[in-house]
């Protein structure tokens, strides 16, 4: 009997994340990968340009809320697994404008799950074992903690507080779903606060250090002092990587990087990088430039993932500490402005304008250049 390919099916593989995980899956000769991206303002096709020419890698501009196409490319390329990158990602933006995020999040998730299904139903036994649909969340859907609180395991209640975590909370349910009443073969990691090459500059990490390198305004929401837990790009990669070689279906995983870090924290640390590393004529420290803007609406206070499981059942855990990483990925933006201007696109530009004379207007300070 015909048996599936080794080929992966990935969503959303142009993003921050999902080009990370490309480009790390390639190096490491992980078998054939099909990527399907629409190419929305967070894809950008560029981080994926050294895989052109590479016969095992199929890009497929296409939106994972169309069923016909998601169908049809899982009976052409039959992969053994999907992995489930593509989402509507920024928590400000799901502010600004949600509806999106339902689309792509949860109607996105359900059309995937619900071909993955019908795919799945034609294998054979040992390909409807072998196969898994990875679905990749975030810790966003549990909610906030009190900063004595436990952190997050994969036992606490789902309680999102935004758009963008709502949407997510909606997609993991129906992923859970998908595995209890049809057994589809279903894994779901819930990971903390990414950090590192190739993400949009319009997340605190990246917009901070190329406002510090122009020496505009590094805008801190708040009174600066709500903790995320950060963990190094390639660290989720590779725990991605461990789920799907040995995660057990049904199973949730939570990924985190042991790096509790107040937004003021991560700020400064990045100034003082960006002062070793491109010090101003004047030699004026870049702290200087932190400005407090007003909050975001429904701020969660902090987040904090309890890694127990995925370290006791896989083996995962971080290899990298925040400081080196966050020192890595200031020389990499600093040595990438091609890659920078690219990125910043008219939509990038429109969104930033937004989002930051909105804020500043609410504090009563001057906008404009
Ligand atoms: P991203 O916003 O950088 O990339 C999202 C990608 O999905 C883009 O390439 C975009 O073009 C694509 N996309 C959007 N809508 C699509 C659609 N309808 N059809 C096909 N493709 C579409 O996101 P990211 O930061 O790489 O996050 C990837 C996944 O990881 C998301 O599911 C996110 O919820 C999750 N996650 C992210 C973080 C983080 O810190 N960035 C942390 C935990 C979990
Ligand atoms: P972000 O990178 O948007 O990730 P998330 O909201 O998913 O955690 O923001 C990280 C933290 O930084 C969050 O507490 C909001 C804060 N923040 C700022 O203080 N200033 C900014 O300009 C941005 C984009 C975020």
């Amino acid at each position: 009997m015909k048996r599936i390919s080794n080929r992966i099916l990935v969503t959303g593989g142009a993003g921050f994340i999902g080009s990370n995980f490309l480009l790390g899956w390639m190096k490491a000769g992980g078998g054939p990968a099909v990527n399907l991206d629409l190419l929305t303002y967070a894809g950008n096709a560029a981080n994926l340009a050294s895989l052109e020419g590479d016969e095992r890698y199929t890009f497929v501009r296409g939106d994972v809320c169309d069923a016909e196409l998601v169908g049809e490319l899982l009976r052409r390329f039959e992969p053994r697994a999907i992995l489930h990158f593509a989402a509507e990602s920024h928590v400000d933006r799901s502010i600004a404008s949600p509806e999106r995020f339902i689309r792509t999040n949860v109607l996105g998730t359900f059309t995937l799950l619900e071909q993955a299904r019908v795919y799945w139903a034609t294998l054979d036994e040992a390909d409807r074992t072998r196969f898994r649909f990875l679905h990749v969340s975030t810790d966003e859907v549990y909610g906030t903690l009190g900063p004595e609180d436990a952190a997050f395991s994969e036992e606490t209640a789902y309680a999102p507080n935004s758009p963008y975590a709502a949407s997510k909370a909606g997609a993991d349910h129906l992923a859970r779903a998908y595995l209890h009443t049809f057994k589809l073969p279903v894994v779901t990691t819930n990971c903390s606060n990414n950090y590192g090459p190739y993400q949009l500059p319009e997340k605190l990490i990246p917009l901070t250090i190329l406002n510090a390198l122009e020496g505009k305004p590094l805008p801190v929401y708040g009174d600066g002092k709500n903790v995320r837990d950060w963990l190094f790009v390639e660290d989720h990669c590779a725990a991605i990587r461990a789920v799907l070689a040995n995660g057990r279906p049904g199973q949730t995983y939570n990924v985190g990087g042991h790096s509790e870090r107040t937004n003021i924290d991560v700020v400064t640390a990045i100034c003082d990088l960006v002062d070793e590393m491109r010090p101003r004529p004047n030699s004026a420290p870049r702290r200087g430039l932190i400005t407090y803007v007003s909050d975001r609406p429904g701020h969660d206070r902090r987040y904090a993932i309890n890694a127990k499981k995925i370290q006791r059942e896989l083996g995962w855990r971080p290899a990298e500490a925040f400081e080196s990483g966050l020192r890595k990925t200031v020389r990499w933006y600093l040595e990438h402005g091609k890659w920078v201007e690219g990125a910043r696109t008219g939509a990038y530009r429109d969104w930033i304008e937004k989002n930051y004379s909105e804020r500043a207007q609410m504090l009563g300070l001057a906008t404009g250049e």
